[in-house]
């Protein structure tokens, strides 16, 4: 009997209604070729969810994540909702809500494009962004709205336990030879981020054979654009985390091509999504890249227990931008839909 994986499968807004279908043709065809089935759910959960029923999911929502044995999620946000609304009320508290502490952001170029040179040494790293602490927990307020006296105060909160358990994560992923950088800014921000530094250095007592260092998130920031290629696996906290892997995208060539995992690798629960948001400003017109979304279907293949299929997704889009296929954010004249077939071409076996 082949395994069959239960998979969640949350389009949610904009972009994320186009380019979440292409992911999900794209796992039906591994499926295919590597003989393995596919229970597939889909959730109507985002802003039209909202417009009708006054919350982005249901209260339980969170639960339907944690039972499928993974959940492919697309984007959300939209100009009708406000901006906090929608992502604390789908994606932000999916991953408190169910302790999804690594958030896995790799980086890649491809050959040709984005802002490098065409000689420059090949960039492949992994952001191991901390996901549900940090600057994000939502604590703080405004007093006197409205007024002079306005105020806001948003507060960070790191634990030892936060901070160990993700850094800890980063180390075990460096392979054989690879560098792990400890991103903070604890000269200017000597609490929080003294605390991450410190937990850092017992956590590297830990793994004696792993070359690490400590970078403050500016100098990464910099050195990410003129050398990427010297970082293997970066380990920053939640905001930093979210930022760096903005710039990742842009070395990359597009922020459509940039993958991620939320997971919490003790319970084995996790959900993957292109870093992209929504992009109203394009979406509906059948013109976005579905290529980080098929990025983020391989994680979740890899995730599940199909590397073999994982690695081949990733060559099938590998071979695909090489063939010159390309949406316009790359430059290029492909639809959406004629994106996710070279890929479902490539993946089926099929002339390229
Ligand atoms: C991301 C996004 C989210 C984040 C937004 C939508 C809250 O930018 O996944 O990178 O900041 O985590
Ligand atoms: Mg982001």
């Amino acid at each position: 009997m082949a395994t069959t994986y239960r998979i969640c499968v949350i389009p949610g807004d904009g972009i994320g209604q186009e380019v979440t279908p292409q992911a999900v043709r794209v796992l039906e065809a591994a499926a295919r070729r590597h003989g393995f089935r596919l229970d597939l759910r889909t959730e109507p959960w985002g802003s039209a969810y909202y417009a009708e029923h006054g919350r982005m999911m249901p209260e339980d929502g969170h639960r339907t994540v944690a039972a499928a044995d993974a959940t492919l999620f697309g984007a959300v946000g939209s100009p009708e909702v406000p901006d906090t609304v929608s992502a604390w009320g789908l994606i932000l508290t999916i991953r408190q809500k169910l302790d999804l502490y690594v958030n896995l952001r790799p980086i890649r170029s491809y050959p040709g494009l984005g802002p490098r040179p065409a000689d420059a040494p090949p960039v492949e790293l992994v952001i191991v962004r901390e996901n549900t602490e940090g600057e994000y927990v939502g604590l703080g307020g405004r007093l006197f709205a409205g007024t002079e006296r306005e105020t806001a105060s948003h507060t960070s909160v790191f634990t030892r336990a936060g901070i160990d358990r993700i850094v800890d994560y980063a180390f075990r992923s460096v392979l054989a030879g690879g560098l792990l950088t400890s991103v903070t800014k604890s000269n200017a921000l000597p609490h929080t981020m003294g605390l991450w530094d410190d937990v850092a250095a017992e956590v590297a007592g830990r793994h004696p054979d792993v070359r690490w260092e400590r970078m403050h998130v500016d100098a990464v920031a910099y050195q990410l654009v003129r050398a990427p290629e010297r970082f293997d696996v970066l380990v920053a906290s939640n905001l930093f985390g979210d930022i760096l892997s903005d710039l990742g995208a842009g070395l990359q060539g597009s922020l459509g091509l940039a993958a991620s995992g939320n997971l919490n690798p003790d319970t084995h629960v996790g959900i993957f999504e292109p870093i992209h948001g929504s992009a109203p400003d394009i979406a509906f017109r059948g013109i976005a890249n579905p290529l980080g979304a098929i990025n983020s279907a391989a994680l979740l293949l890899d995730f599940v227990g199909e590397a073999a299929a994982g690695e081949q997704v990733r060559s099938a889009v590998a071979d695909t931008l090489a063939a010159g296929a390309a949406t316009a954010d790359l430059g290029g004249r492909c639809t959406t839909a004629e994106m996710g077939e070279q890929v479902v071409r490539r993946v089926s076996g099929g002339a390229p």
